[in-house]
């Protein structure tokens, strides 16, 4: 779908479907969609009556236009309440509204900039938001259907803007919308992608490539190699494999660089819990616990592209946690690459073992800053559903930062308390520490765990509660989500303008 902006008015727009919109409760349209209402001679509010159209958020109607209307069709979204809108809304409105054009197999397709001048929004908010939920709204993953695939593709969308001082915000705001969303959607695939396809060897060529492409270097260590290193606890993980770890390693350097930014993903294959088996439901959906590691890939390919001036590290120690004869015990005890002793008391709690060495991996490269991004615990599903993802650490300046990027990619995260008394229960008989404790805040005490190989380093770990949806959501189709991606990649946009 390619995204342009023009300046001009909406009743002048030749398109297969024209997408305007209406607050909840609005009888009589005002505004663009007035001026829409009125050249169509009133057919907008008299259908608001006899349809019963509430305006609800994400709800749609369809209006055909009279004869000579540049439009062959008029979709007409609701916003929802006035005083619940937002740029969420707005994202949500806009993929609603590609839905419906879709599903009427609209190509071009041009719209209003969803809530510009409303509840005192940007232009460039408005315009991210109508490009990035458009471009949300139009995923679907159907590479494996061979069957009864109805193709409908939206060439174009044209967001129609009547003020020509708002034209050059609004580009802005569709160029960043496309970055973003290349992002997400990247993500989404990746994590879609079963694990018999996406094995760490997989990642690791993925790799390679985005490293290639945007001129960064990429190392990748096979187990030999990271064992000898002394990252024990990961080569504990992958022990059971077949499928070969990798170790996966991306740099990207800006010469204006004031400091290196960490970003380590999960990157589990398939977590199958080891010799701590789990069922068959909870075991079906771990091909995504790999969405750190596919939100962070994603990441760099972004910065490829927006150069941010600050260092990125992007670490991903790639297994499947899978059972056989090398596979580890509950109860093994392994030496971390900090130098600490585990006792792996449950070999499904894997992902903070991996994580636990690749951050201290970081550390050991003297980085400024870490982020890691897990599916680490049901605790934090049980906690939050699936709408919303986890995040603590020990930086408050950094988690308000990431909350407030997040928001505005439609990704929501809710902060937990770093409650570093729960570290009492992480203390094992044998060993320094053992890697789970029953009695509550899973999430937190996964996150205590990794805390224990930062060393102080400014940290934040976001544990990926909401990377899929059991069914369609507003913002994504049954799936993956693409979760974290988004905002990191707003994140580092922060740093393209300037060094801090
Ligand atoms: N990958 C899972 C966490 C997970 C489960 C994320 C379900 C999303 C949905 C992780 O490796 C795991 O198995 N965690 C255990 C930890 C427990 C053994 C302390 C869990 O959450 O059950
Ligand atoms: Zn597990
Ligand atoms: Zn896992």
């Amino acid at each position: 779908m390619n995204i342009t902006v023009r300046q001009g008015s909406l009743t002048e727009a030749g398109c297969d479907a024209l997408i305007v919109n209406l607050f909840e409760g609005v009888k009589a349209p005002g505004g663009a969609t007035g001026a829409i209402d009125n050249a169509l001679n009133g057919a907008i509010a008299a259908q608001i009556a006899d349809e019963d159209f509430e305006g609800k958020l994400g709800e749609c109607m369809l209006v055909r236009p009279v004869a000579n209307f540049p439009a062959r069709q008029v979709v007409v979204v609701g916003l929802g309440k006035l005083e619940d809108f937002g740029v969420i809304e707005i994202m949500k409105a806009a993929a609603a509204a590609i839905r419906k054009c879709k599903q009427i197999k609209a190509r071009n397709v041009a719209t209003i900039v969803h809530g510009a001048g409303i509840a005192g929004l940007p232009a460039f908010d408005c315009g991210r938001a109508t490009a990035l939920g458009s471009i949300l709204g139009d995923y679907e993953f159907t590479k494996f259907k061979t069957e009864n695939v109805k193709k409908s593709e939206i060439e174009s969308l044209e967001i129609v803007e009547l003020e020509s001082g708002k034209i050059a915000d609004i580009q802005r705001a569709i160029e960043t919308a496309r970055v973003v969303g290349d992002a997400i959607t990247f993500t989404r695939d990746l994590v879609n992608e079963p694990s018999n396809i996406v094995t760490p060897t997989y990642l690791a060529d993925i790799a390679k490539s985005i490293a290639q492409e945007c001129a960064m270097k990429c190392s990748i260590k096979d187990r030999e190699e990271f064992q000898q290193e002394g990252m024990g606890l990961y080569a504990a993980v992958a022990r059971g494999a077949s499928a070969e770890p990798k170790f996966i390693e991306i740099k990207y350097e800006h010469p204006d660089a004031k400091k290196t930014i960490a970003l380590v993903g999960k990157g589990i294959t398939f977590d199958t819990g080891g010799y701590s088996l789990k069922n068959t439901d909870s075991m079906y959906r771990m091909k995504d616990d790999m969405s750190g590691a596919a939100a962070v890939l994603a990441t760099m390919r972004a910065v490829g592209e927006i150069k941010p001036k600050v260092n990125v590290l992007m670490l991903i120690a790639a297994t499947e946690n899978a059972i056989g004869p090398n596979a580890i015990h509950p109860g093994d005890v392994v030496k971390s690459l900090s130098g600490k002793t585990v006792e792996i008391n449950n070999t499904d709690a894997e992902g903070r073992l991996t994580l636990g060495d690749a951050v201290a991996y970081a550390n050991r490269a003297k980085v400024d800053e870490i982020i890691d991004l897990a599916t680490l615990t049901g605790a934090c599903v049980t906690a939050l559903g699936t709408e919303i993802s986890g995040i603590i650490g020990n930086n408050q300046r950094l988690i308000d930062t990431l909350i407030s990027k997040g928001r505005s990619t439609g990704e929501l995260l809710w902060q937990l308390p770093l409650h570093t008394d729960y570290k009492d229960g992480l203390k094992s008989d044998i060993a320094d520490l053992k890697n789970t404790e029953s009695g509550g805040a899973g999430a937190i005490r996964g996150a205590l765990f990794i805390h224990a190989f930062v060393e102080g380093t400014p940290w934040v770990h976001i544990d990926l509660s909401s990377t899929l949806t059991e069914k369609d959501a507003p913002l994504a189709k049954q799936g993956a989500v693409g979760t974290g991606a988004g905002t990191l990649v707003e994140y580092l946009l922060g740093y393209a303008e300037t060094a801090e």
